[in-house]
């Protein structure tokens, strides 16, 4: 993909992600738009999560609440990893947590599922894509995103709140033809789907593999690594910077320098200096604040985010939380977070 034209020294977020040392450290949270943010809650108290994810002027309204109100340096489309499983065949709905009345567990099921084409299945997701990148401050960089095979398959497999993860590990133990015919089909989704994402207008994207954690290291590099690798691969070769994060994977450490991802976005739990051991110096990190801190006096906030600027020291980096920020967030705290990052400098 050609270099976005647009592409400014002011893009912070773009830099880092590149492997750029920038003055201050780029900051945006996951879940920036959301329920904690009063803008947000009056927008669906007109409209359900699903018509705001389908409606472009809504979902672009809600992914600029945030860059309004504070200024992040990168802003994510507002939309949900589960988007994409529709066309594909699931009956999904958000109750407020997601919902799959077909769940999917056998190979009839998987010949049920339909192929996905970006432009054709879901074409005012890319037209909310390319309205955002229109409205946003040129500044603001602009991530797209999908979720990872395993982590939809196990919303799919499981029909909903996949824990325990007993029927998706049960299938790839017993059944791992099945299963890897099955990541490979969602690999190609989001492989589709992401390009199809910078081409209307993102300058990044973020794979999330919210549960990759919840496998071994042995059993993540023998199952899941062949599907993430073709993803992250496509995305190289399109020129798309990408991240990958996984909540709870400090052990899955060894495996990720090997996914070809641009960046490496850790949950609260991993120590930065380690995963640096791990994975090598120039590796680039993103995170990983815990979200807790943010319901904390001020001087824990400072002290909390002071220690993640001191410990990433002059690498390049991408401040966010380890996970999505909380709805009982108080709104004035991350102004707190924001002032240590911007106004507080560099170790
Ligand atoms: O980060 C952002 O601001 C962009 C939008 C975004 C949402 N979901 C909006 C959303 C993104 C990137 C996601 C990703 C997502 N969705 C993940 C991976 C990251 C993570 O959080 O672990 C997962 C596992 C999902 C699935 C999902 N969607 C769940 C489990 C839930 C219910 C839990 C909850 O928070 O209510 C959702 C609903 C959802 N997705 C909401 C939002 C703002 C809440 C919708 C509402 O009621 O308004």
């Amino acid at each position: 993909m050609a270099e976005p034209t647009t592409l400014t020294p002011t893009r912070t977020y773009m830099q880092n992600v590149r492997g750029e040392t920038t003055e201050t450290l780029p900051v945006w949270l996951m879940r920036q738009a959301g329920r904690y943010l009063p803008e947000y809650l009056e927008v669906r108290g007109k409209y359900s999560f699903l018509d705001v994810c389908h409606t472009p002027e809504l979902a672009c309204e809600v992914t600029l609440q945030p860059i309004r109100r504070y200024g992040f340096d990168a802003s994510i489309l507002f939309s949900d990893i589960l988007v994409p499983l529709a066309p594909m065949g699931a009956k999904i709905d958000f109750n407020p947590g997601p919902e799959i009345a077909n769940p999917l567990r056998t190979y009839d099921d998987l010949k049920q599922v339909k192929t996905f084409e970006a432009r054709e299945k879901l074409p005012e997701v890319l037209e909310a894509v390319s309205l955002i990148r229109r409205e946003l401050p040129e500044e603001t960089s602009f991530i797209g995103f999908a979720g990872a095979p395993f982590t939809l398959a196990s919303y799919w497999i499981e029909g909903g709140k996949p824990e325990p993860f007993a029927t998706i590990k049960t299938m790839m133990y017993t059944e791992p033809k099945l299963f890897h015919e099955f990541l490979d089909q969602l690999a190609q989704m989001v492989a589709e789907y992401l390009v199809a994402q910078a081409e209307a207008g993102a300058n990044a994207v973020q794979v999330f593999d919210t549960w990759a954690g919840v496998l071994t290291l042995k059993d993540f590099r023998e199952h899941l690594l062949p599907s993430l690798h073709k993803i992250f691969t496509r995305l190289r070769e399109a020129g798309i910077p990408s991240t990958y994060y996984a909540k709870g994977a400090a052990h899955l450490l060894p495996a990720l320098g090997d996914l070809g991802a641009s960046v490496i976005s850790l949950d609260w739990r991993i120590d930065i200096e380690e995963a640096r051991r791990t994975l090598g110096e120039t590796t680039v990190f993103q995170g990983n604040l815990d979200p807790t801190v943010l319901l904390g006096d001020e001087a824990t906030i400072r002290r909390e985010t002071r220690h993640i600027i001191d410990v990433v020291g002059d690498r390049p980096h991408v401040f966010n939380l380890g996970h999505g920020i909380l709805r009982m967030t108080p709104i004035d705290n991350v102004h707190i977070m924001l002032d240590e990052i911007r106004n507080g400098g560099r170790a």
